[in-house]
């Protein structure tokens, strides 16, 4: 994969998802297309989930959804829990806010265990809302907070939902092949991610894990549920077929993408990731930014937010960067969408890219200051 770092993109696109995806993995989708009920297919679907299972690093069984990754986060819910059931969502901003609002959808009541925005996780609460509410069958998380810029720490938090025994399901949406996110290692039940993130592939597939006690979990199930009820995946991957009709040009650069993550190694892929992190919170401190998350110990390895000072607008810093100088970053979601900026960094990063970014900042800056 790192091969593939440019420095001729046109256009330097830094959201935290979807990625800039190299010309040998989006030609991928030009292939012919062919019978998604026949050998070839059903090649393709065993091999992208035999190499998806190495980069989560599990033994459970895992799915492939054509959605985007909210899909497989209602399927998380959907797939495991029935009307009246209670769960904790531990939730540091609005992707983890996301559950509670499907979870509510379905009528399951969930008791909303939130911290401030820019803080991570705090285990010793988490423990706390655990003993308080004996009847919770399951805690939901977010791994990496795309709306804040805040990493939780897994071991820790999977330390303590193993020990009451709770389903533990974690939205790893914008973390797995970016950060190490080990699934049985961790003892998640359930997690899921979608293709556009550090998968290095267009948007349009999701990915679903599901642990032995997930299945029991799915048995006693009695939310309604079809597109996404894992029993129609479980039995039409037996016979190397998906359910429905999927997209098979993004299966086609998601094998690619996956040779090519694999080809690299997981232990480098995540190196990088972290190096450059390193590399772009460092600049944006130097060049006089203050990171969002409250500690740079919880910041994210695979996007960074950081504040803005007051005078400023996120709106014409985002523009001028986009307008002037090709690059693409996000504003924040919600209550701090004037607030903070994000700058996404999966997937591949060049140096030049960073100097591009940081640059083009300094200039937006400047003029906005005039
Ligand atoms: C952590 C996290 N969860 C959920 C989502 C929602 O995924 P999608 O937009 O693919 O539905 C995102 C997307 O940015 C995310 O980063």
């Amino acid at each position: 994969m790192q091969k593939y770092l440019s420095d001729k993109n046109e256009t330097n696109l830094r959201l935290p998802g979807p990625v800039p995806v190299p010309f040998d993995i989006l030609n991928e989708q030009t292939k012919p297309l062919i019978n998604h009920r026949g050998n070839e297919f059903s090649y393709l679907l065993k091999n992208c989930t035999d190499k998806l299972k190495q980069i989560f690093a599990t033994d459970n069984d895992l799915y492939i959804t054509t959605s985007s990754g909210t899909g497989v986060m209602e399927a998380s819910i959907s797939n495991f829990l029935s009307e009246g059931d209670e769960i904790i969502v531990a939730s540091v901003g609005w992707f983890g806010d996301r559950f509670t609002e499907i979870a509510q959808a379905y009528n399951v009541k969930v008791i909303n265990l939130s911290f401030s925005h820019g803080s991570n996780i705090n285990c010793i609460d988490l423990e706390e809302c655990i003993k308080k509410n004996p009847k919770a069958k399951a805690v939901y998380v977010t791994h990496n907070e795309t709306s804040t810029g805040v990493q939780n720490n897994l071991s820790d938090i999977s330390k303590i939902v193993t020990k009451y025994s709770l389903l533990f399901v974690v939205d790893g949406i914008s973390s797995v092949a970016s950060v190490p996110c080990e699934t049985d290692k961790l003892k998640i039940d359930v997690l899921i991610s979608a293709s556009q993130k550090g998968w290095v592939t267009p948007p349009g597939l999701a990915f679903i894990s599901v642990s032995k006690k997930a299945w029991n979990y799915h048995k006693v199930s009695s939310l309604p549920k079809y597109y996404f009820d894992i029993s129609q995946y479980k039995n039409y991957f037996k016979k190397g077929q998906p359910p429905f009709t999927p997209a098979i040009g993004v299966m086609y650069s998601l094998d690619k993408a996956l040779d090519l993550l694999i080809e690299e190694t997981m232990p480098k892929v995540y190196e990088r990731h972290k190096k450059v992190a390193y590399k772009i919170r460092t600049k944006l401190i130097e060049i006089g930014f203050e990171l969002f998350p409250d500690d740079e110990n919880h910041a994210s390895d695979t996007l960074t937010s950081v504040k803005i000072p007051k005078e400023t607008s996120t709106k014409q810093i985002i523009e001028k960067l986009e307008n002037k100088y090709n690059v693409i970053i996000s504003a924040g979601q919600g209550n701090l969408s004037d607030k903070i900026l994000r700058i996404g960094h999966l997937g591949l990063v060049s140096d030049a890219e960073i100097d591009w970014l940081i640059e083009s900042l300094i200039k937006s800056m400047e003029k906005e200051n005039e």
